[in-house]
This record gives C-alpha cells, structure tokens and sequence, in this order.
C-alpha cells in the first residue's frame, strides 16, 4: 500500500510540473499572459455551445454521437487547450488536424475558447455504460495495471482509477465513446494527433497493440 501511496504522490506532482509547462506553452501561443486562459464565463459559453456546437456535442456536450466526443464534466483548461491546438497559426499545420473542428474554431476568439470550456465543465456527464463485458473486462487489466510485457504504462496513474482525469490537463476520460477514443489512440500513434506535450501520449501508444486500444477504449466507457 506505501507503494502505491508514493507512486500515487509522485504522479500528483509530475502533472502539477506538467500543467505548469502546458500553461506556459499553450497562452504563448495564443499570445496570453501565462494562466490567463484558465477562466471563463459559462453563460457566455452557453450562448456559442447552443447555437454552433450543439448540432454535434449536444446541448449539454453529452454528445450521443459516437465519432462526436462526450464534453460534458471535461476540464476547462483541457478543453480550451484543444480549441487552440485546433486551430493552425504561423504558417505551421494545427497540432491537432481535424478538418470538421479546424472549421469550428476559426471564428472562436481566446475569450470564446475559455467561456465555452467554463461552459462544458459546468455540465454533468451522462453515466456511461460499457457494451461488450468480455472486451471492456480485458480492458480493465490494462487500464490499471498497464502491459509490462510490452511496457505499456497503466492509464489510471494519469487518468486516475476512476477516468476523472487530473485537473487541468489530464483530461478526463470516463464514459467516453469507445469509436472517438479508439480514434484518438490510433492518431496519437501515426502522430497525426501531435498536440501531447512531452510527447506524452505518443509515448503511451507506441508500444499498444490495436487490440488493447479496443479493448481498453471499451472499458473506458463503462467508467463513470
Ligand atoms: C459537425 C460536427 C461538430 C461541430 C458542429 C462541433 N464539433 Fe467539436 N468535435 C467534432 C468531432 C468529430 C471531434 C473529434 C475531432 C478529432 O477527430 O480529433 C470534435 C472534437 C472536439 C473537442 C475535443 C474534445 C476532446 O476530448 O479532446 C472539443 C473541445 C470540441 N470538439 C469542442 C467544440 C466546440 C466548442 C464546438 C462549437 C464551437 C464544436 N466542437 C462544434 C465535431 C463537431
Ligand atoms: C504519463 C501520463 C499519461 C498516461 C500514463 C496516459 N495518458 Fe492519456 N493523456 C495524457 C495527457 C497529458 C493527455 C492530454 C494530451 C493533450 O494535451 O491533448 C492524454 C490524452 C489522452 C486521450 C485523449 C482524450 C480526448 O478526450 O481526446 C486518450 C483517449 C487517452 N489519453 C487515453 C489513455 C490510455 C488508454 C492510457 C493507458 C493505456 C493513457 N491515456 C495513459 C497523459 C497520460
């Protein structure tokens, strides 16, 4: 239990050294000061998310779609940084290449981008419910206790046991469609997603075989 006790601590402060960076990062680029990007307005939120996102997340960001990623209860700071990282600046491609969401952001201000983050992180998440018990089972084992075999690390030390996540970067994952996560694992591993500071879930991915991304992806999505 002490093991787990220190393993635990030790993971608290490598995502508090982590945010720091993501922070400062992530405001450069949008030219804030550090940390400004952290707060916003829900209602001002709100407004944007019923007129323009709803078609896709849903009212709530309880999206039903399953290529469409659940926002609801996702952290705020989480969410902003992706609307950034969506959005392609000096002359280089977006680190996180979509053409449906590239098109979303173009009119999205800073401001917009931290209200509708205030916004989602407002709402409640539907509890989620995993369809196939076997392959969501196997999936378990590797959410917790990662591969050693292959070195793939456990996904609940930086997702938590409980897919919560670690506020603010660490997003949470719990509940979330199998189809976008399955999604995100493969483009993380082509690098098509390339938006992980540290590379740090490029370096997660490399080592997982298309069947733990399934598998695992499955469980996820019974985690609530
Ligand atoms: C036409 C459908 C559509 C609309 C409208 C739309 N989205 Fe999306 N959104 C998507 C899809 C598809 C993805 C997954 C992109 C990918 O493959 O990485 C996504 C991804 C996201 C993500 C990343 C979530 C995560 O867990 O990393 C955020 C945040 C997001 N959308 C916010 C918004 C906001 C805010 C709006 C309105 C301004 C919006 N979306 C409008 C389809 C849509
Ligand atoms: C060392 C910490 C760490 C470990 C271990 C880790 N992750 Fe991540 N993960 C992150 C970070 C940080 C991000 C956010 C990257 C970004 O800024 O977009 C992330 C993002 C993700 C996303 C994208 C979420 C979304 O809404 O688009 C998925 C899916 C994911 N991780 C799944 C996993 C799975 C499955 C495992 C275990 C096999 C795992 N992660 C292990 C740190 C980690």
């Amino acid at each position: 239990m002490q093991g787990i006790k220190v393993v635990s601590n030790l993971a608290m402060l490598i995502a508090l050294a982590l945010s720091n960076q993501v922070f400062a990062e992530t405001s450069a680029k949008i030219g804030a000061p550090e940390n400004s990007f952290a707060k916003g307005n829900a209602e001002k939120g709100q407004q944007i998310a019923s007129q323009v996102c709803a078609s896709c997340h849903n009212a709530d960001g309880n999206s039903t779609i399953p290529a469409n990623p659940i926002l609801a209860g996702q952290h705020a700071e989480y969410i902003t940084k992706q609307l950034i990282n969506f959005k392609a600046r000096d002359n280089k491609p977006a680190e996180r290449p979509s053409p449906v969401m590239s098109a979303m952001v173009v009119t999205l201000s800073p401001d917009d981008m931290k209200n509708l983050g205030a916004y989602y992180t407002s709402q409640n998440p539907k509890p989620g419910v995993a369809k196939d018990k076997t392959l969501a089972e196997q999936g378990e084992k590797i959410y917790r206790g990662g591969n050693i075999e292959s070195g793939v690390p456990a996904c609940a030390s930086c997702h938590s046991p409980n897919g919560a996540g670690i506020p603010p970067f660490y997003p949470r994952l719990a509940g979330q469609h199998a189809e976008y996560t399955v999604a995100q694992l493969r483009a993380f591993r082509t690098e098509q997603r390339a938006n992980d500071i540290n590379k740090v879930m490029r370096g997660v991915v490399t080592r997982m075989s298309e069947k733990e991304m399934q598998t695992v992806a499955e469980f996820i999505s019974g985690l609530r």
